[in-house]
């Protein structure tokens, strides 16, 4: 079963980037880890600055892919393109954010996004990833 994370702009820079913010362990490091959490998955991962690029990842990974994380950075708030793409795919895109975006700017408190995902996960680090993994097998097992 495959599983896609899909990062968006800045997220390259977790680790070294407000670390206050967004932790101080980078997805070098950390993808691995959860590669190795979840053995019986073939997760793929990719990162972007680039809306269409995105948007091209989103349509290409939907095709194969069971689950997409996506953690769209800024473009959360900003992306209809990114939004229609999340809707046009059949696989289920669960919203990852690092950190708790309504305890920030009132700019954050909105996703384009959030009413075309299955799910949605805000304040957990990168945590937040492996609870979405987990949420959806959980949920798989359950509907069986
Ligand atoms: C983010 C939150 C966004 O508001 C911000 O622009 C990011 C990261 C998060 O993971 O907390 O780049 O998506």
């Amino acid at each position: 079963m495959q599983v896609a994370l899909i990062n968006g702009p800045n997220l390259n820079l977790v680790g070294q980037r407000e670390p206050q913010v967004y932790g101080s362990q980078g997805f070098e490091e950390f993808f691995p880890q959860l590669q190795k959490a979840f053995p019986s998955l073939e997760l793929v991962y990719y990162q972007s600055n680039h809306e269409g690029e995105l948007v091209d990842a989103l349509q290409r990974l939907g095709a194969s892919a069971q689950a997409i994380l996506l953690n769209p950075g800024a473009f959360t708030h900003t992306s209809i393109a990114l939004a229609d793409a999340v809707a046009g795919i059949e696989t289920p895109v669960y919203e990852v954010h690092l950190s708790n975006v309504f305890a920030r700017q009132d700019f954050r408190k909105h996703s384009y996004i959030s009413p075309h995902a299955q799910a949605v996960i805000c304040g957990w680090g990168l945590a937040g990833y492996r609870l979405a993994i987990e949420g959806f097998l959980n949920l798989k097992e359950f509907k069986q």
